[in-house]
């Protein structure tokens, strides 16, 4: 076994800059190659480290001694990073959504597995302390009835980022509902339902909501709730609560520091971490730690294809509700689209 991975990070933007991070405090890897056609040779992060800066991803490709590439530039370059780094024989880490369709994220999860190659997917909450420790707990409260997630961008990502991310259910709920996968498995809503408004004009005119209600009803009589939002000024709001026969548990933000404030005027808290940097600081290192050790041990896929697929077709799912109105029975939906879980 090499003793370094050595790896290519695509797009050095808000995602690439946090995998940068990473993948500099991780001693399993050595950072080659950099392909951003923005990118200047002196840019601080770089500097000093002999990365070679690229901008396009040819001349790092053909490099036999690279092993790996992480996909973080804007979402519709995802599929074909992925795809022409597999067929180079690289393993892949990617960032969410790994495609715009179905065809895509199907033909990248075979093509991966065709070349017996890993690639993981950037579903960092999956590797959330505090996630993690929710799911476990899950049995204490059997059988869960209701499932709370409020899930609140800050700040509010650049009109021209939110131009080219999909759209708000592909882009942020899709984190949502891979959640959802995550605590409850391959089990499938009967019913999606979403509402949707923009507040921001600017976002209507994408079109696109920024602030989005989505409910989702289970077999088992589950129900869910998630609302979303691009922007909440008191910080980045990620909370989620279980509540069932046995009782409730909740997974709540993460603060900067634990102390109150109780004065005559009230009681005072730290704020609520800034932004999702901040919030998955931990998580986003563990995901790509986890990378590299399933390519040290064939542990190919963090997230299998069916739960990637399960979560592409709830976003399609739940856009369609909120553009259409109704109620979407899902395992129609589901079949209509000719998948079979
Ligand atoms: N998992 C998460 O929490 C998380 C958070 C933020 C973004 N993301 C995802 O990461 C991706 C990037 O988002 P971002 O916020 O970092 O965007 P960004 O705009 O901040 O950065 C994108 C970077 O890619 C570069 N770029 C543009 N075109 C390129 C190309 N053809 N080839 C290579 N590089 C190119 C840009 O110069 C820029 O540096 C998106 O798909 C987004 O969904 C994930």
């Amino acid at each position: 076994m090499k003793e370094k991975i050595n790896v290519c990070i695509v797009g050095l933007g808000r995602a690439g800059r946090f995998h940068l991070r990473s993948i500099q405090n991780l001693k399993m890897f050595h950072l080659k190659y950099v392909v951003d056609p923005c990118v200047l040779e002196d840019d601080e992060g770089l500097r000093g480290n002999g990365v070679r800066i690229l901008g396009c991803i040819e001349e790092a490709l053909k490099d036999d001694e690279l092993d790996a590439v992480i996909v973080s530039p804007p979402t519709q370059f995802h599929f074909d990073y992925i795809c022409c780094s597999l067929e180079a024989g690289k393993h892949v880490f990617t960032e969410k959504p790994l495609g715009k369709s179905l065809t895509e994220i199907q033909a990248c999860f075979d093509l991966a597995e065709e070349r017996n190659l890993a690639l993981h997917l950037g579903f960092q909450r999956r590797h959330d302390g505090n996630f993690r420790e929710l799911k476990a707990k899950i049995g204490r409260i059997q059988p869960v009835k209701i499932i709370k997630a409020s899930s609140r961008d800050n700040p509010k990502p650049s009109l021209e980022y939110l131009k080219i991310s999909g759209n708000i259910f592909h882009d942020m709920l899709i984190h949502d509902f891979d959640m959802l996968i995550f605590l409850l498995g391959k089990e499938m809503p009967e019913t999606v339902f979403a509402l949707g408004h923009a507040y921001d004009d600017e976002i209507g005119a994408i079109p696109d909501f920024d602030t989005v209600l989505v409910t989702l009803k289970y077999s088992s009589g589950l129900i869910c709730s998630i609302d979303t939002s691009r922007a909440a000024v008191y910080g980045y709001d990620q909370r989620l609560e279980l509540f069932g026969e046995g009782g409730m548990a909740i997974a709540e933000n993460e603060r900067n520091h634990t102390v109150q404030l109780h004065t005559a005027e009230g009681m005072q808290l730290a704020p609520i971490n800034d932004s999702f940097p901040e919030r998955y600081k931990e998580a986003y290192a563990l995901e790509i730690a986890d990378f590299g050790n399933g390519i040290r041990e064939g542990r190919l896929n963090n997230v299998t294809k069916n739960e990637c697929v399960l979560g592409h077709l709830l976003a399609n799912a739940a856009h369609e509700s909120a553009i259409g109105g109704e109620v979407v029975d899902f395992k129609e939906y589901v079949a209509s689209v000719g998948v079979e879980f």
